[in-house]
Order: C-alpha cells, then structure tokens, then sequence
C-alpha cells in the first residue's frame, strides 16, 4: 500500500475526512464514450488482450484522468478476469457482452486457484505502472468482483437480468455452490492484497447482482463473502480502505455496511438519498449515485439532480459518482459540465 499524503483527496474521503467539495470519479470512467479509448481499443485486438497488455491498459486507465482530471483513477481490467485466471473459458464477442462455459457442480473442480497471482500477474503490473506515472494527488483504485455477482456469470454462462441460472443453482447444489464462493473469497484476498502491494490506494468491491435476492440468500451470498474478503485483506493489511458497491440492496444497505466493514458504500441511483443519509451510520462514506441516464441527457435533468445529491451528503463522507457505470452514448461535454457543479459551479 503507497503511503496517504493528505493531498490524495479521494483517499482522505475513503478514510473519513469530509471535503468542501466531494471528491470525483466515474464508474467505469474509461470505456467507450471516450474516443480516445475507441481508437486504442480498435488497434488492441480482443478485450481480454487489452486487459492483459500493461502497456495499452495503462494508457487506457490515464485517459479519463488526464481529460477530465478526476479525483482517481481506476485500474482498467475487469471483474472477469477472475474466472480467466481460475481457468474457466472467457470470451467478450462485441455487441454481446461476456460470454463464459457454464460451470457445473462437476466442473467446479477443476478451477485452479493456485494459479490466479501468476495468470494475474500482468494486470499487478499495469497497476505499479499506473501508479508511477499517475500525479501525486491522484487516487488509485484497483478492483475485484464480489464472489456472488461473479459466481453469476461462471454458473449461468453470461450476464441475465435476474440471475436465475445461479440463483438456481445456490438453492439446488448448495455444497457445490458453497465451495465456488470459498474460491472466490480466498483468490480475490489474494488479488487485493496484491493490488494493493503494487499500489493501489483503495479498492471497490463490485457486487452488482446484489439485487433479486430473498434477505436469507443476501446475508448468505452477498454480506458473508463481502465480510470475509474484508477481513481478509485487513488481516494482511489492517488499515486497508475498501469501497464496497452493493448495487440493488435497498433495505439491506445498512446491514451489508455494518457487518462488511467497509469504509464506503456505493449507493445505486435507486437508492433514496434521505433513506440512505437516515439509515447509514453517521460518520460512513458514501459513494455515489446520479442515474447515468440523466448524464447521457444532461441540462436540468441532469444539474438539478447532482445538486440534490451533493445537497443531500454534505456533513458526511462522500465521494460523487454515478449510481452504475457511465454508458458508451454519454456525450463528454455533459461528463465536464457535471465536474463543474461537483466542484461548485
Ligand atoms: O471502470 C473502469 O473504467 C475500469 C474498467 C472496468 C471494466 N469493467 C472495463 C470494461 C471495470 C471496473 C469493470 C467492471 C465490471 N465488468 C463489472 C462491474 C461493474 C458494473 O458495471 O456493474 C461487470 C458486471 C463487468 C462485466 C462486463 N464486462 C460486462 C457485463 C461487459 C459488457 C458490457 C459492456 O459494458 O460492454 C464487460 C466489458 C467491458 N468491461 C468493457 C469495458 C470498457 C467494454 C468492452 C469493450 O471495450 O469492448
């Protein structure tokens, strides 16, 4: 972990400090509204390659900071890598998203956790290459998904909007199902422990299937291996700050905060402001959460609402962001115009 000078303001936010104005980054902030990513991205070959090429992906991590010089910049990878390493087949067709061979309760067997750190090992790269070039005050944040919102893509093959392939399979094999979240938290310790030993600042834990799930399953899929991860890292490295995103946990937010232990939550644009400043605990961050529909729109629709939140969140910890990532039509004026009214515009 690279030492906290107070300058890194992002940081300071995820360790509590409360800014004049919210620190800012943009969830998948590197990525195809960006031009300059469109023109990298053509001549890189396949996505998985681009991801595992350090050079390429970490000029691709600095684009969004140099352009918009926001707060932090993000390790540019993805939370499928994971599986990649683990041995499972991975592929990204263009227009259709991840494509993965579905794991049975066979099959999970076969996955090698043992070699996640060396099939891994060039994405720790494009993260101490990232932190060498990257300004002094700029955070950096590295990544992993969290088992569950992983576990969906291995056990259905592909993303769905309700998950039931996994669902299924967590109700039907628990034992087999039990084991795959047991390899999912112990490699993504792994993983973050080392992103953090390459440098980065924080991490975000991205559970972004956290919704269509009864309370019993999200205790048991989504707060038990989040706060297991969490105490893992932290028994490596006590003061790690970890950013965890829960997308869809509504009235589950303030349990999954609480017994994860994490320094920030990740609010979704669903989530109502003076809900989410009631019930989390005073002194919590949190992270978020402007519909990143109202930036593809721009104008009122979007000013009127990053007011609100800013607004809403003063008096606490909070990083700005969007509630999901930001899509491929968002036009860049609308991304520097929000930066103007975060910071006071
Ligand atoms: O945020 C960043 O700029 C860092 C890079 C990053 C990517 N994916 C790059 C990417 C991060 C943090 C992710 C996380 C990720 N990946 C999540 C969690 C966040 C979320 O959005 O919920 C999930 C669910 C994935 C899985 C994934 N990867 C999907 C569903 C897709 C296809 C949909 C899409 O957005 O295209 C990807 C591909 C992907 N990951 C792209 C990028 C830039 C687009 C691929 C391309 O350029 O062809």
């Amino acid at each position: 972990m690279s030492p906290a000078p107070a300058a890194r303001r992002l940081l300071a936010t995820v360790r509590g400090a409360i800014q004049p104005t919210p620190p800012i980054w943009i969830m998948r902030q590197a990525g195809r509204y960006l031009p300059e990513y469109r023109e990298l991205r053509s001549r890189a070959g396949g996505f998985l390659e681009l991801c595992y090429t350090p050079d390429l992906a970490t000029e691709v991590t600095l684009q969004p900071v140099r352009r918009f010089d926001l707060d932090a910049a993000i390790l540019f990878s993805d939370i499928l890598v994971v599986p990649d390493a683990l041995g499972q087949e991975v592929r990204f067709e263009t227009g259709e998203g991840p494509l993965l061979t579905p794991l049975s309760a066979a099959s999970i067997g076969a996955l090698r956790p043992e070699r996640v750190l060396e099939r891994l090992a060039p994405v720790l790269e494009t993260v101490r290459r990232v932190r060498a070039a990257l300004p002094d005050d700029k955070t950096l944040i590295g990544f992993c998904g969290s088992p569950w919102t992983v576990a969906t893509y291995m056990l259905g093959g592909r993303g769905s909007p309700d998950q039931q392939a996994a669902r299924l399979f967590a109700l039907r094999e628990p034992e087999a199902f039990a084991r795959l979240m047991d390899i999912l938290v112990d490699v993504s310790v792994d993983y973050l422990v080392a992103q953090f030993r390459a440098g980065a600042d924080v991490v975000q834990l991205f559970e972004s299937w956290a919704l269509n799930l009864d309370e019993t399953a999200f205790a048991e899929r989504v707060i038990e291996p989040n706060r297991r991860i969490v105490a893992g890292v932290r028994r490596q490295l006590p003061d790690a700050p970890i950013i965890g995103f829960p997308r869809g946990a509504a009235g589950m937010i303030a349990a999954y905060a609480e017994a994860t232990g994490v320094n920030v939550v990740g609010l979704d644009y669903a989530t109502p402001l003076q809900f989410a400043a009631a019930t989390l605990p005073a002194g919590l961050g949190v992270q978020g959460n402007l519909d990143p529909l109202r930036l593809v729109v721009g104008g009122r629709q979007m000013e009127e609402r990053a007011r609100e939140i800013v607004a809403a969140f003063r008096g606490r910890p909070h990083i700005f962001n969007l509630g999901h990532g930001i899509v491929p039509e968002t036009p860049i004026a609308h991304v520097e115009r929000l930066l103007e009214i975060v910071r006071g515009g």
